[in-house]
């Protein structure tokens, strides 16, 4: 109807992305500088009446999906009470999550039964130190804890976020694979997504095509699946795993045609698309 959110491509916007805030317990070298970055004042921040008031609007007008993402949303205190109240608004279908696992584990049992269902856990490496690099920061036992957790208390989907950067973690894609062998999880491989003031340049992007022969050489039986619509990425699967793999191809297949969703700032500013201005 009329008071849906479709805009002048076409594209109905049933999607909303909700940044709760800029802070990271983090400091991945693809996405900020060691000292972090600039925070918005919190009197500026949206607060939780502000979140669910905007929520309510959107959801009135076709959203029925909400994601929270960051920074690193479980740094906020009040993240179980937004969840709570966003499960109250009548049409969300789904509430997810995109989280770095650090702080998670101890958090999901109370997160679920606020009516948190979908998480996207990032992840990079297998190896410890590698991690630490990549993160300037310890805690990679702590994410593979959250991991197994979020597959023990039934969250599902359980995605795992890869970008896959080369010379830095492009020796690692099968063992990401494997772990989708016994685990119920969508491993995602994700292009590198070189930008203003990250430290790498477009060398260290390693091409979709490239990560699919890579993994087709060492397993056998990788079939394509059927895309869900505005799905952002291309999703697999692999004889005999229980989990699938996925690549999102930002860099090299673009999906904006299909994107259908809005982000909401922490700072209450929108943004339609990851690249463009906030305005
Ligand atoms: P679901 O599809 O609901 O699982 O979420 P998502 O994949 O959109 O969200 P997530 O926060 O897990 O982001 C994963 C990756 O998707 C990011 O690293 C980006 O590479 C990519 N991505 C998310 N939104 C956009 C977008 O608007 N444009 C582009 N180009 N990439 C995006
Ligand atoms: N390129 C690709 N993905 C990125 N992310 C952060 N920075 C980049 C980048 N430069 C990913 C994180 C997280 C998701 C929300 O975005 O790893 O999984
Ligand atoms: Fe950025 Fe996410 Fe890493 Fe935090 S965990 S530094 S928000 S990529």
């Amino acid at each position: 109807s009329s008071d849906m959110l479709v805009d002048s491509f076409g594209r109905f916007h049933n999607y909303l992305r909700i940044s709760l805030t800029e802070r990271c317990n983090l400091r991945c070298q693809y996405c900020m500088p060691a000292e972090g970055v600039e925070l918005t004042p919190k009197a500026e921040l949206l607060s939780h009446d502000e979140i669910i008031r905007i929520a309510n609007l959107f959801v009135t007008s076709g959203v029925d999906k909400i994601r929270l993402t960051g920074g690193e949303p479980t740094v906020r205190k009040d993240l179980e009470d937004i969840c709570l109240h966003l499960s109250g608004l009548k049409g969300l279908k789904t509430i997810a999550m995109t989280t770095n696992g650090i702080v998670l584990s101890k958090k999901l049992p109370r997160l679920k039964e606020c009516g948190l269902s979908a998480l996207n856990i990032s992840l990079d490496t297998l190896i410890p130190a590698k991690f630490e690099f990549m993160t300037r920061r310890k805690g990679h036992s702590k994410v593979m804890e959250s991991i197994d957790t979020a597959i023990q208390l039934g969250y599902d989907p359980v995605k795992i976020n890869c970008v896959i950067m080369r010379g830095m973690n492009d020796d690692e894609i099968c063992d990401f694979v494997e772990l989708t062998r016994h685990k119920p999880i969508n491993v995602r491989f994700i292009e590198f997504m070189p930008f203003d003031g990250n430290v790498w340049n477009v060398k260290k992007l390693v091409p979709y095509a490239e990560i699919l022969d890579k993994v087709r050489q060492h397993f056998k039986g990788v079939e394509r699946l059927q895309d869900h619509p505005s799905d952002t990425a291309k999703n697999f699967k692999i004889d005999g795993h229980v989990g699938t793999i996925s690549f999102i191809t930002s860099m090299t297949e673009h999906f904006c045609a299909g994107c259908n969703r809005l982000r909401l700032l922490a700072d209450g500013n929108f943004k339609v698309c990851l690249f463009g201005p906030s305005e």
